[in-house]
């Protein structure tokens, strides 16, 4: 079976993509990775300085998924220039870089300096909820636009938008940053969640709430990648959230993702995405399918 996958300009030999922050810099996990299974994996977000993150705890198992609110601790671009870069071509497997940031010009100096490393895209962060100060930019159709336009000017790579499930219009963000120059979409990121500690009787996380990621956001982010699919059928997207099996890509692809993201079953599984592979390839061949490829948008 044909199971490479395109993601606007990027060719893929699989649809499945690492998700960024699950794969450590992508570089200090291949060792124990799976990464022959994956067209992509995304590196932990930079940013122009270093930045320190929250204080513990910052992340959380729960039940049905994990807790997070690191906020984006990383050693800022140019430790990052000198420490992971000189290694990118070493880990069997392309990597998209991920930026982040506080302003538009700030986004554009790291993915500046991210196409400098000859890294495959660059897919732009707007959807942290863990930034002190700051609210979440992928709730501005405004904001969004702005940061997208300022990093597609600056760079020939292709240009990822990850966007957040807390959007109210998600369309809305996605129309405007595709208008902005974003080449595909990643969608999404981590949605608002809390638990509390019993013995406390305090929230788990020291910020109180962060990013809630896992098998219940996978109905959530699946929603806005049927909506997205549905209001722009052209667009690439990487649908990701709460994939555990293949039958969860296949889910995916239906709805309208080119290539699908790969997370927090890392934590448990390094390896997972070899099992997904394979049982994706088995169900849709059970389904008669004679290419991944072929599914795409089938459901919507
Ligand atoms: C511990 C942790 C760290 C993360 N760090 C980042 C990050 O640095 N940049 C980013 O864009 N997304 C980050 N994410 C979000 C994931 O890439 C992914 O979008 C989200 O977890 C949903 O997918 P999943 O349910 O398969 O984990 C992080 C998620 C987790 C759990």
């Amino acid at each position: 079976m044909n199971i490479t996958a395109s993601v606007g300009p990027l060719d893929l030999r699989t649809p499945l993509v690492a998700a960024a922050g699950t794969v450590g810099s992508v570089v200090d996990v291949a060792p124990v990775a799976a990464f022959e299974a994956y067209g992509g994996a995304v590196a932990k977000s930079v940013s122009d300085e270093p930045w320190p993150g929250r204080e513990p705890p910052r992340v959380a198992p729960i039940a049905t998924g994990m807790l997070n609110a690191i906020g984006i601790q990383n050693p800022g671009i140019e430790a990052w220039m000198e420490d992971v870069a000189p290694h990118l071509g070493d880990v069997g497997v392309p990597v998209w870089a991920s930026a982040v940031g506080t302003n538009p010009g700030a986004f554009a100096s790291v993915a500046r300096r991210f196409e400098d490393a000859g890294v495959a895209a660059v897919e732009v962060n707007l959807s942290c909820p863990n930034l002190d100060g700051h609210g979440i930019i992928a709730l501005d159709p405004e904001a969004s636009r702005r940061v997208i336009r300022e990093v597609a000017d600056a760079v020939e790579l292709p240009v990822g938008a990850k966007l957040s499930p807390n959007a109210q219009d998600i369309v809305g963000i996605a129309e405007a940053v595709v208008e902005a120059g974003a080449s595909f979409l990643t969608l999404t990121n981590t949605i608002w969640g809390a638990a509390i500690d019993l013995d406390t009787m305090t929230p788990v996380l020291s910020a109180g709430k962060g990013g809630y990621s896992g098998p219940g956001l996978k109905p959530i982010s699946l929603r806005c990648v049927l909506d997205v699919h549905r209001a722009m059928p052209t667009v690439p997207i990487v649908g990701t959230g709460g994939v555990q099996t293949g039958r969860d890509v296949v889910e995916y692809l239906l709805a309208g993702a080119s290539a699908v993201g790969i997370g927090t079953v890392h934590f448990a599984e390094p390896k997972a995405g070899r099992r997904i592979l394979k049982e994706t390839v088995r169900l849709a061949r059970r389904m008669g399918a004679a290419t991944l490829g072929e599914l795409i948008g089938a459901a919507a």
